[in-house]
């Protein structure tokens, strides 16, 4: 029960947003100021990836990919600690986090993302997670398609320059010799791929707001969400 005068906060937020918005980093700080779980579904996409590369299912092979989303048993939790990922996921009881940010995984997700049957099962997963306790999903289509009764859904944009310029950052503190260039490109074909796919296309919901970061600092993108959080109750 709520009393008089508390304020009762969403209970579901789904941030969604294209590659480097920043809904990971974000969409963690909330949760964690808040308590609720942070679940970042791109690391379900990325542990399939990885499977599917360790047992020779080729990413071109539809049913191969489908017949391997069925089998497995995915779990995500909060991330371990001084572990640079904002979840940890385990896949038929194994930790995987490890290996979601691995060149080959990086390359080849587009791939798996863009079946339907496989998002299908992904989707599955997803909203068992989100059915147990107060969450912050992160991805692509959680308001659209994931938890589309979400409590509050927030669509995170940035200028390609600017998520260029962050994701360069990040990787050039893991050691990572990429070009700003070769950045932007890797963004700009990402896009591509995440808002052309038929199934489940990146794109706002129709109830979300829409918080553009350019300028803004992490810190600030968390201050405005907290905000509309505490405005929606
Ligand atoms: O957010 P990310 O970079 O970890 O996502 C990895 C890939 O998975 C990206 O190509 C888009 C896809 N994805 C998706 O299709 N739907 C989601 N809900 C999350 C990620």
């Amino acid at each position: 029960m709520t009393g008089k005068g508390e304020r009762r906060l969403p209970r579901t937020i789904a941030i969604d947003g294209p590659s480097a918005s920043g809904k990971s980093s974000v969409g963690y700080l909330v949760a964690e100021r808040l308590g609720y779980l942070f679940l970042d579904t791109g690391a379900t996409y990325r542990a399939l990836t990885w499977l599917a590369l360790q047992r020779g299912v080729h990413l071109e092979d539809e049913e191969g990919l489908v017949r391997l989303a069925a089998q497995v048993d995915m779990n995500l939790g909060p991330p371990a600690a001084g572990s640079s990922e904002r979840c940890t996921i385990w896949v038929d009881g194994d930790d995987l986090t490890g290996v979601l940010r691995q060149p080959d995984v990086e390359r080849g997700v587009s791939l798996v993302s863009r079946v339907s049957q496989v998002r299908r099962a992904m989707v599955a997963v997803q909203r068992r997670l989100a059915s147990r306790r107060r969450v912050v999903m992160a991805g692509r289509d959680v308001g659209t398609v994931v938890l589309p009764n979400a409590d509050l859904k927030i669509y995170l944009d940035a200028s390609v320059e600017e998520r260029a310029r962050r994701r360069h950052e990040e990787l050039a503190a893991l050691g990572r010799p990429f070009t700003q260039n070769d950045v932007r490109q890797q963004i700009l074909r990402r896009d591509a791929i995440d808002s052309g796919r038929e199934d489940s296309p990146l794109k706002a919901a129709e109830d979300a707001i829409v918080v553009s970061t350019d300028g803004l600092n992490q810190e600030q993108v968390v201050e405005k969400i907290v905000a509309l959080m505490e405005g929606k109750s």
